[in-house]
């Protein structure tokens, strides 16, 4: 235990030149979370889901809460016939004409052997999904991951994208036709984002957020997951953005590195009693405007995968767009 907290310690006291993230709003009830999903339902309930067990549900009535655990979107296990079915990653929740659509990934850790899948929704309440199956799936001869999906709207009526990918050749996407009963990726698949490996800043977790003539591509890049032993200090999990005038890329930082070149301006990073911060989505809240939130680990608590809590920041949209916290 001392070596763990204490070693942190000295690592973040060493960070002496990282930028000034604030630390996030406050989160009351049942706050673990890990890879949420914010999604608010029309009568004003805040449904967040999380990776682990068949994709948690928890709800509160405003962003900080408090937060009740009621369930999980899938009963039993994922109809994907696939090691892992049973304990379901990284939700990704849109609503799409009158419809709640769930992605979900299945995998093991370590393992390119993946699928996406999805399930709907009109309520989003548990009990209420009905599981669609796989919309994707990966080998160890596919040249990405088929896990973390996130879907965003194009510019287009009717226009969708699917964008996915960890580690093997980082982040994918495709167009992808929706429908009641279909989420079909259709498109050509194209890698919009990576790291060279020997960095040993991995890519994953990918988000999408369209803001005032860009499409603003997050991303959670380094070592996720477990920190005993700690790596080496600034390559654990943190928040970085990249941004293009088109949904499909090319995808630049804000210094104007590809980010198929390893590009990606850091927004959020270990700080304070703040760990690992990632698996981050942005939602447009009605109070606050848009939002980061994300799951981080709290130094004086302890850094085990159960120890991530949900945090969350208001987005400052700069005068030359670039997001800060
Ligand atoms: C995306 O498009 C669908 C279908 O037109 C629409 O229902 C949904 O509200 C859109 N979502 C966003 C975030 O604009
Ligand atoms: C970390 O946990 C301590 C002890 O519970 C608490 O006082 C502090 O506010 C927490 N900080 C964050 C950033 O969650």
């Amino acid at each position: 235990m001392w070596s763990l907290l204490s070693s942190a310690a000295v690592l973040l006291a060493g960070v002496s030149t990282a930028a000034a993230y604030p630390n996030p709003e406050g989160c009351t009830g049942d706050c673990f979370t890990h890879d949420p999903s914010v999604v608010r339902r029309t009568d004003g309930t805040y449904f967040r889901f999380s990776t682990l067990d068949l994709i948690s549900i928890r709800t509160a009535p405003s962003l900080s809460g408090p937060w009740t655990d009621v369930g999980s979107v899938i009963q039993g296990e994922s109809i994907i016939d696939l090691d892992g079915n049973d304990v379901l990653w990284a939700p990704d929740v849109s609503y799409i004409r009158g419809l709640y659509y769930c992605l979900y990934a299945v995998s093991t850790s370590g393992s390119q052997n993946s699928a996406i899948g999805y399930a709907t929704s009109s309520t989003m309440e548990p009990g209420s999904w009905t599981d669609q199956g796989e919309i994707l799936t990966s080998s160890s001869s596919s040249p990405y991951n088929a896990i973390d999906p996130s879907l965003v709207n194009g510019t287009g009526a009717d226009e969708f994208y699917l964008t996915w990918g960890s580690y093997w050749g980082d982040i994918y996407q495709a167009a992808a036709a929706i429908d009641t009963t279909y989420i079909y990726p259709s498109g050509n698949q194209a890698q919009i984002a990576y790291n060279s490996p020997d960095d040993g800043n991995y890519e994953e977790g990918s988000f999408t957020y369209y803001h005032d003539g860009y499409f603003y591509l997050f991303l959670s890049v380094g070592a996720c997951c477990t920190y005993d032993p700690l790596p080496a200090a600034g390559t654990e999990y943190h928040v970085v953005v990249c941004r293009s005038e088109s949904v499909t890329g090319p995808y630049v930082d804000e210094s104007g590195t590809a980010c198929t070149a390893g590009g990606g301006t850091t927004i959020l990073a270990s700080h304070d009693e703040v760990y690992a911060p990632g698996g981050q989505g942005v939602f447009n809240d009605p109070v606050y405007g848009d939002v980061l939130y994300y799951h981080y680990l709290n130094t004086s608590i302890g850094l085990d995968y159960d120890d991530s809590k949900f945090g969350w920041n208001v987005i400052n949209w700069g005068a030359n767009g670039w997001p800060s916290l």
